[in-house]
Protein backbone atom coordinates (compact mmCIF):
# COMPACT_ATOMS: atom_id res chain seq x y z
CA UNK A 1 0.00 0.00 0.00
CA UNK A 2 1.60 3.48 -0.75
CA UNK A 3 0.85 5.37 2.17
CA UNK A 4 0.88 9.10 2.35
CA UNK A 5 2.83 9.12 5.22
CA UNK A 6 2.99 13.14 6.05
CA UNK A 7 2.39 16.05 4.39
CA UNK A 8 5.29 16.99 1.62
CA UNK A 9 5.52 20.59 2.89
CA UNK A 10 5.37 19.92 6.41
CA UNK A 11 7.72 18.03 8.75
CA UNK A 12 4.42 18.56 11.21
CA UNK A 13 1.77 15.94 11.20
CA UNK A 14 -1.87 16.39 12.47
CA UNK A 15 -3.83 13.24 13.71
CA UNK A 16 -7.10 13.75 14.50
CA UNK A 17 -8.60 11.43 17.13
CA UNK A 18 -11.91 9.65 16.13
CA UNK A 19 -12.78 9.37 20.06
CA UNK A 20 -14.41 12.96 19.65
CA UNK A 21 -16.13 11.97 16.28
CA UNK A 22 -19.91 11.57 15.51
CA UNK A 23 -20.03 7.52 16.17
CA UNK A 24 -23.27 7.52 13.90
CA UNK A 25 -21.37 8.55 10.53
CA UNK A 26 -17.49 7.37 11.44
CA UNK A 27 -16.79 7.34 7.51
CA UNK A 28 -17.86 10.22 6.57
CA UNK A 29 -16.49 11.93 9.81
CA UNK A 30 -12.88 10.45 8.47
CA UNK A 31 -13.47 11.54 4.98
CA UNK A 32 -14.53 15.23 6.19
CA UNK A 33 -11.57 15.36 8.37
CA UNK A 34 -8.57 14.16 5.89
CA UNK A 35 -10.20 16.92 3.32
CA UNK A 36 -9.89 19.18 5.72
CA UNK A 37 -6.37 19.13 6.04
CA UNK A 38 -5.56 15.99 8.88
CA UNK A 39 -2.53 14.13 7.53
CA UNK A 40 -3.38 11.02 9.61
CA UNK A 41 -6.14 9.01 11.31
CA UNK A 42 -5.63 8.82 15.49
CA UNK A 43 -7.36 5.63 16.28
CA UNK A 44 -8.15 5.13 20.47
CA UNK A 45 -8.71 1.52 21.19
CA UNK A 46 -9.62 1.11 25.03
CA UNK A 47 -10.61 -1.97 26.84
CA UNK A 48 -12.53 -1.37 30.37
CA UNK A 49 -9.15 -2.81 31.66
CA UNK A 50 -5.78 -0.95 30.97
CA UNK A 51 -8.06 2.27 31.22
CA UNK A 52 -11.55 2.82 32.41
CA UNK A 53 -13.33 2.88 29.23
CA UNK A 54 -14.41 1.31 26.13
CA UNK A 55 -14.08 2.37 22.38
CA UNK A 56 -13.62 0.46 18.97
CA UNK A 57 -11.68 -2.50 17.85
CA UNK A 58 -10.37 -4.12 14.58
CA UNK A 59 -13.70 -4.07 13.15
CA UNK A 60 -14.17 -0.99 13.02
CA UNK A 61 -10.83 -0.15 12.29
CA UNK A 62 -11.64 -2.18 9.18
CA UNK A 63 -15.02 -0.34 8.46
CA UNK A 64 -13.02 2.82 8.17
CA UNK A 65 -9.80 1.62 6.30
CA UNK A 66 -11.66 2.61 2.82
CA UNK A 67 -12.64 5.95 3.73
CA UNK A 68 -8.95 7.01 5.33
CA UNK A 69 -8.28 8.36 2.21
CA UNK A 70 -5.80 11.70 1.19
CA UNK A 71 -5.33 13.00 -2.17
CA UNK A 72 -6.81 9.47 -3.32
CA UNK A 73 -4.02 7.15 -1.55
CA UNK A 74 -4.64 5.74 1.67
CA UNK A 75 -3.79 7.84 4.70
CA UNK A 76 -2.27 6.16 8.03
CA UNK A 77 -3.74 5.17 10.62
CA UNK A 78 -2.45 5.66 13.83
CA UNK A 79 -3.53 2.91 16.09
CA UNK A 80 -3.32 3.85 19.80
CA UNK A 81 -3.73 0.59 21.78
CA UNK A 82 -4.97 0.92 25.34
CA UNK A 83 -5.22 -2.51 26.47
CA UNK A 84 -3.52 -5.38 28.44
CA UNK A 85 -2.60 -7.70 26.77
CA UNK A 86 -1.19 -6.23 24.10
CA UNK A 87 -0.13 -8.93 21.43
CA UNK A 88 -3.28 -10.85 20.62
CA UNK A 89 -4.73 -7.81 19.48
CA UNK A 90 -1.79 -6.87 16.83
CA UNK A 91 -2.61 -9.13 14.14
CA UNK A 92 -5.99 -8.53 13.99
CA UNK A 93 -5.30 -4.63 13.57
CA UNK A 94 -2.80 -5.24 11.08
CA UNK A 95 -5.38 -7.39 8.80
CA UNK A 96 -7.41 -4.30 9.75
CA UNK A 97 -5.47 -2.03 7.89
CA UNK A 98 -3.61 -0.15 10.61
CA UNK A 99 -0.59 1.32 9.63
CA UNK A 100 1.14 1.96 12.79
CA UNK A 101 0.35 1.02 16.37
CA UNK A 102 1.46 2.11 19.63
CA UNK A 103 1.51 0.57 23.52
CA UNK A 104 2.00 1.48 26.82
CA UNK A 105 4.95 -0.51 27.82
CA UNK A 106 3.14 -1.43 31.61
CA UNK A 107 0.52 -3.33 29.20
CA UNK A 108 2.84 -5.54 28.22
CA UNK A 109 5.15 -7.98 29.69
CA UNK A 110 7.59 -8.51 27.05
CA UNK A 111 8.37 -5.31 25.22
CA UNK A 112 10.60 -6.00 22.62
CA UNK A 113 8.08 -8.94 21.89
CA UNK A 114 5.27 -7.19 21.51
CA UNK A 115 7.64 -4.51 19.36
CA UNK A 116 8.87 -7.23 16.98
CA UNK A 117 5.40 -8.36 16.43
CA UNK A 118 4.28 -5.13 14.93
CA UNK A 119 6.91 -4.51 12.70
CA UNK A 120 6.96 -8.75 11.36
CA UNK A 121 2.99 -7.71 11.10
CA UNK A 122 4.16 -5.29 8.61
CA UNK A 123 3.51 -1.96 10.43
CA UNK A 124 5.14 0.65 12.32
CA UNK A 125 5.98 0.71 15.72
CA UNK A 126 5.45 3.01 19.06
CA UNK A 127 6.07 2.92 22.45
CA UNK A 128 3.62 5.30 24.94
CA UNK A 129 4.56 7.25 28.00
CA UNK A 130 1.69 8.18 30.70
CA UNK A 131 2.23 11.55 32.00
CA UNK A 132 4.05 9.54 35.39
CA UNK A 133 5.42 7.34 33.90
CA UNK A 134 9.50 7.53 33.50
CA UNK A 135 11.46 7.29 29.86
CA UNK A 136 13.47 3.94 30.71
CA UNK A 137 11.94 2.02 28.10
CA UNK A 138 13.53 4.20 25.19
CA UNK A 139 17.23 3.17 26.10
CA UNK A 140 16.15 -0.46 25.11
CA UNK A 141 13.78 -0.05 22.20
CA UNK A 142 14.90 3.17 19.77
CA UNK A 143 16.19 0.76 17.08
CA UNK A 144 12.59 -0.96 17.01
CA UNK A 145 10.63 2.34 16.82
CA UNK A 146 8.98 4.52 14.39
CA UNK A 147 7.20 6.72 17.26
CA UNK A 148 6.88 7.57 20.86
CA UNK A 149 3.94 9.00 22.09
CA UNK A 150 3.89 11.14 24.90
CA UNK A 151 0.36 11.13 26.68
CA UNK A 152 -0.05 14.94 27.77
CA UNK A 153 -3.49 13.99 29.65
CA UNK A 154 -4.28 10.45 31.63
CA UNK A 155 -5.27 7.63 28.97
CA UNK A 156 -9.10 6.83 29.08
CA UNK A 157 -11.02 9.72 27.71
CA UNK A 158 -11.25 13.15 25.05
CA UNK A 159 -11.68 16.57 26.16
CA UNK A 160 -9.27 16.81 29.49
CA UNK A 161 -6.24 19.69 30.05
CA UNK A 162 -2.81 19.46 28.69
CA UNK A 163 -0.93 18.70 31.35
CA UNK A 164 1.89 21.04 31.84
CA UNK A 165 4.93 19.19 32.70
CA UNK A 166 4.74 17.37 29.52
CA UNK A 167 6.48 20.12 28.04
CA UNK A 168 9.95 19.06 29.92
CA UNK A 169 9.06 15.80 28.65
CA UNK A 170 8.73 16.48 25.45
CA UNK A 171 12.32 18.36 24.97
CA UNK A 172 14.39 15.19 26.99
CA UNK A 173 12.66 12.98 24.51
CA UNK A 174 13.32 15.10 21.44
CA UNK A 175 17.17 16.05 22.69
CA UNK A 176 17.14 11.72 23.08
CA UNK A 177 16.03 11.10 19.65
CA UNK A 178 17.87 14.08 17.78
CA UNK A 179 21.16 12.38 19.31
CA UNK A 180 19.73 9.01 18.37
CA UNK A 181 19.11 10.06 14.85
CA UNK A 182 22.73 11.82 14.31
CA UNK A 183 24.13 8.47 15.57
CA UNK A 184 22.03 6.06 13.21
CA UNK A 185 20.49 8.53 10.59
CA UNK A 186 17.01 7.08 11.29
CA UNK A 187 14.36 9.73 12.73
CA UNK A 188 11.55 8.30 14.91
CA UNK A 189 8.57 10.74 15.34
CA UNK A 190 7.51 12.20 18.37
CA UNK A 191 3.81 12.53 19.06
CA UNK A 192 2.04 13.91 21.55
CA UNK A 193 -1.62 13.28 22.78
CA UNK A 194 -4.18 15.08 25.24
CA UNK A 195 -5.89 18.36 25.18
CA UNK A 196 -3.89 19.63 22.26
CA UNK A 197 -5.73 22.84 21.09
CA UNK A 198 -5.20 25.89 19.00
CA UNK A 199 -3.65 27.90 21.92
CA UNK A 200 -0.68 25.47 23.02
CA UNK A 201 0.27 23.67 19.36
CA UNK A 202 3.21 26.16 18.78
CA UNK A 203 4.42 25.84 22.41
CA UNK A 204 4.07 21.48 22.24
CA UNK A 205 6.19 22.05 18.59
CA UNK A 206 8.58 24.03 20.13
CA UNK A 207 9.89 22.05 23.06
CA UNK A 208 10.05 19.02 20.34
CA UNK A 209 6.91 17.49 19.04
CA UNK A 210 6.16 16.95 15.81
CA UNK A 211 3.00 14.50 15.69
CA UNK A 212 0.14 16.38 17.22
CA UNK A 213 -3.01 14.18 18.28
CA UNK A 214 -6.14 16.66 18.52
CA UNK A 215 -9.48 15.18 19.39
CA UNK A 216 -11.68 17.49 20.53
CA UNK A 217 -10.82 20.57 19.62
CA UNK A 218 -11.35 19.33 15.75
CA UNK A 219 -14.16 17.02 16.16
CA UNK A 220 -15.62 19.87 19.00
CA UNK A 221 -15.88 22.43 16.35
CA UNK A 222 -18.11 22.73 12.97
CA UNK A 223 -15.64 23.54 10.92
CA UNK A 224 -12.76 21.19 11.04
CA UNK A 225 -10.60 22.79 7.90
CA UNK A 226 -10.78 25.99 9.94
CA UNK A 227 -9.40 24.27 13.35
CA UNK A 228 -6.45 22.35 10.95
CA UNK A 229 -5.72 25.63 9.21
CA UNK A 230 -5.31 27.49 12.59
CA UNK A 231 -3.26 24.82 13.77
CA UNK A 232 -0.99 24.85 10.76
CA UNK A 233 -1.09 28.35 10.94
CA UNK A 234 0.53 28.69 14.72
CA UNK A 235 3.07 25.84 13.67
CA UNK A 236 4.19 28.10 10.30
CA UNK A 237 4.50 31.02 13.50
CA UNK A 238 7.12 29.00 15.14
CA UNK A 239 9.31 29.01 11.98
CA UNK A 240 9.29 25.07 10.70
CA UNK A 241 6.00 24.43 8.97
C1 LIG B 1 -6.94 9.79 25.49
C2 LIG B 1 -6.77 9.50 24.01
C3 LIG B 1 -6.63 10.72 23.17
C4 LIG B 1 -7.80 11.64 23.22
C5 LIG B 1 -7.41 12.99 22.76
O1 LIG B 1 -6.86 8.62 26.20
O2 LIG B 1 -5.61 8.72 23.80
O3 LIG B 1 -6.28 10.40 21.84
O4 LIG B 1 -8.89 11.19 22.50
O5 LIG B 1 -8.52 13.80 22.90
P1 LIG B 1 -8.41 15.36 23.19
O6 LIG B 1 -7.68 15.98 22.04
O7 LIG B 1 -9.84 15.76 23.28
O8 LIG B 1 -7.66 15.53 24.49
ZN1 LIG C 1 -4.73 8.47 21.74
Amino acid sequence: MDIQKSPSNSPFVIAPSILSADFACLGKEVQEVLVAGADWIHFDVMDNHYVPNLTIGPLVCEAIRPHALKNGKPAMIDVHLMVEPVDRLVPDFAKAGANLISFHPEASPHVNRTLNLIRDQGCQAGLVFNPATPLDHLEHTLELLDLVLLMSVNPGFGGQSFIPSTLNKITQVRARLDRYQAETGRHIRLEVDGGIKVDNIAQIAQAGADTFVAGSAIFGQADYAAVIHAMRTELAGIGKA
